[in-house]
């Protein structure tokens, strides 16, 4: 389980905030993370502190034609926390991928050589079953799937399930769906208790994460929840994820050694 997507089509459920907070949780336990923007909307780009026009090189340079090596487009926010960044230009982008023999492998190929360095690249993915997203998914060891606690946000797993499954009979039979984490929830809400007993019901579900004020806090000095408000909720839960990722790994890594 080494590259995991952080994926669902729609937007505002949560998938960035869940990727920087489960990069930076990991970072913070040892492991070696890599980020990587998937979404011309550059959230998460912007979420660590960096301005996607300031940065030299993008996500756009590892996936066009005759492409820059990934490794060369790598920039540092901490130690063990790097990230490939996003820009709006990814968007035309699209367009340029359809036209590419085995579109979907493109990210695939591109993460290659730099695989082994290391424990886990995090791929943010845009609200939509685009080209982006299925080459997220066809390189990806795992997917987690973040979803609103409200009806609309559950239907809609539906579809993102058949893309999935789709995905593991034609393109990566290696993908596993690692489970859903349910986000913003509101526990005065009845629709959203609801929607959270019927997720536990039909799911793998890895967490719940409140709506909470504080996750918007540390997001003007690129800081995630789990940094900048570590004893709030959010952060325990974000934290909790992360654990289950890295004991997942590991049981998968031990289980391949000994065949
Ligand atoms: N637990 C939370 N509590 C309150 N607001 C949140 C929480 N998680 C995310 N948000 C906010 O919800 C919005 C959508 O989140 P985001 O991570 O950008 O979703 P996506 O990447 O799926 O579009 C953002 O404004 C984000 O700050
Ligand atoms: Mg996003």
């Amino acid at each position: 389980m080494k590259v995991i997507a952080i994926a669902n089509q729609k937007g505002g459920v949560a998938k960035t905030t869940t990727t920087h907070n489960l990069g930076v949780a990991l970072a913070a336990k040892g492991k070696r993370v890599l980020l990587i923007d998937l979404d011309s909307q550059a959230s998460l780009t912007i979420s660590v502190g960096l301005e996607p026009l300031e940065v030299k090189r993008t996500i756009v340079d590892v996936l066009r034609k005759d492409g820059v090596p990934v490794s060369e487009c790598i920039e540092r926010i901490s130690d063990r926390l790097h990230i490939v960044t996003s820009i709006i230009d990814l968007a035309p982008m699209e367009m340029e991928l359809l036209s590419r023999a085995s579109r979907e492998k493109i990210l695939d190929r591109a993460l290659r050589p730099i695989r082994g360095e290391y424990d886990f690249i995090l791929v943010d993915c845009p609200p939509q079953l685009s080209i982006l997203t299925i080459n997220a998914l066809s390189c990806a060891d795992g997917v987690i799937i973040p979803v609103k606690t409200d009806y609309l946000a559950y239907r809609g797993l539906t579809q993102l399930q058949d893309s999935i499954q789709e995905i593991q009979e034609l393109i990566n039979p290696e993908l596993k769906v690692l489970g859903v984490i349910a986000t913003l929830y509101e526990k005065r809400v009845g629709d959203d208790n609801e929607i959270l007993a019927a997720l536990k019901k039909e799911y793998n579900l890895l967490g719940v994460i409140k709506r909470l004020a504080v996750a918007k806090k540390g997001i003007y000095d690129g800081l995630a929840v789990v940094e900048q408000t570590p004893s709030s909720e959010i952060s325990i839960e974000y934290n909790k994820i992360a654990d289950i990722i890295i004991v997942t790994e590991r049981f998968e890594r031990v289980e391949k050694e000994n065949g």
